[in-house]
């Protein structure tokens, strides 16, 4: 079984380009089209280009607000979502000018504009709260290097609010459990040191529960469909809750310590010699790598969500992020399922872009110490 990297790549990368008109509905989105067709690059170790870095870099300037945060596209609302996806995309170009994109102290003032008395964040000025805008708020803290005591006051608490009686988490207290909230949650948590607030075992029996016997995918909550973005929401939820438990109750994700060293594939390295069967994950690392690999891809290129959908560029970037997750084990080595070529970069699983990228950046912005 093969993954068809060549054809990935042009269909990602026809996706920074000139878009169909059956994209219009995503033009509040534009940001997230840019960091799902960048993530799928960079996790198939294929270069951006320095056109397309320039692009990206430009574009994004244009889509910041003056007072802090990102919009959907230029002169839009800024608005948490976007505000992600455009530090995770330039964290992906991951040049000092990319960096330098981001207006640190305008972000940290629109983020504590956006928090709510509890400690939970709104995802734009008058809009809703849920565990997203949590994980958006504290993922593009903590890479900016801006996540201090007053951002992270009630994250905590709130995220475990959320949790459901059957371990999952929902987008607020007492919605139903998701896998995209669940995901949201977690890694909230072990960005803001807190994970102790959640219990840890249903949660890991919920997420476990959620890889379907016969598909080998996962379904995104309880009696629903598979579908192959799952295979990032939920498949990163094992690997994030057993680095808090390895690593202690309160214990602050530190990036780069998801997986043992060595943590990239070096050029011309033989990685069949750190393969080895099953995993570390507890889900079946293997059984998700066939659902990807035989049902996920379309053949001309591209990733979707089940067989009868056409493929897209949001499929595209989490299946293969799940697809990162399930070939690496903690401990280093690898479980690939098919050709030895079908392996992908590591992918931080809290950050959601590679781990050396996700690395580069922390790094870049810790040295600039923090801001008033
Ligand atoms: C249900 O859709 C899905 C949702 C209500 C939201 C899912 C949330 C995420 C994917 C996480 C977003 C993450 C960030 C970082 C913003 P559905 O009913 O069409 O799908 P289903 O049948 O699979 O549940
Ligand atoms: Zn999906």
């Amino acid at each position: 079984m093969v993954l068809n990297k060549g054809g990935h790549e042009g269909f990602v990368r026809r996706g920074l380009g000139r878009l169909g008109a059956g994209y219009q509905t995503l033009d509040a989105s534009r940001p997230w089209i840019v960091y799902w067709c960048l993530n799928a690059l960079d996790l198939m170790g294929a270069p951006l280009g320095e056109d397309l870095e320039a692009g990206v870099i430009s574009f994004l300037s244009h889509c910041q607000d003056p007072n802090g945060g990102f919009a959907g596209g230029p002169g839009q609302l800024a608005h948490l979502a976007p505000t992600y996806a455009a530090v995770c995309a330039l964290s992906i170009v991951g040049s000092p000018e990319a960096y330098e994109v981001i207006d640190r102290p305008a972000l940290r003032s629109w983020l504590l504009s956006l928090k709510a008395e509890c400690g939970a964040f709104c995802m734009h000025h008058d809009g809703e709260v849920d565990t997203r805008a949590s994980y958006c708020a504290v993922h593009v803290a903590s890479v900016t290097g801006i996540l201090d005591d007053e951002l992270r006051r009630g994250v905590g608490e709130f995220v475990a609010s959320c949790q459901g009686f059957d371990g999952g988490i929902g987008a607020l207290p007492g919605s139903e459990p998701h896998g995209g909230y669940t995901y949201c949650g977690l890694a909230a948590m072990l960005l803001v040191g807190s994970t102790h607030l959640l219990r840890m075992e249903p949660l890991l029996f919920w997420v476990a529960s959620r890889q379907m016997r016969v598909e080998g995918g996962f379904q995104g909550r309880t009696n629903k469909l598979v579908d192959g973005c799952y295979s990032f929401w939920q498949g990163a939820v094992p690997p994030m809750a057993a680095w808090a438990l390895s690593h202690g109750a309160d214990s602050v994700y530190e990036v780069g310590t998801m997986y043992a060293p060595p943590q990239s594939i070096a050029p011309g390295e033989v990685v069949e010699a750190r393969f080895v069967r099953g995993g570390s994950h507890l889900f079946s690392q293997e059984a998700l790598q066939d659902y990807i690999l035989v049902a996920a891809q379309q053949p001309r290129g591209g990733l979707r969500d089940k067989p009868e959908r056409y493929a897209d560029y949001y499929h595209t970037c989490y299946n293969l992020a799940g697809l990162s997750v399930a070939q690496h084990n903690s401990d280093g080595s690898l479980t690939i399922v098919g050709s030895p070529f079908n392996l992908l970069q590591p992918v931080d699983p809290v950050y959601a872009i590679s781990q050396n990228k996700a690395i580069q950046a922390v790094r870049y912005f810790a040295d600039l110490g923090p801001v008033m």
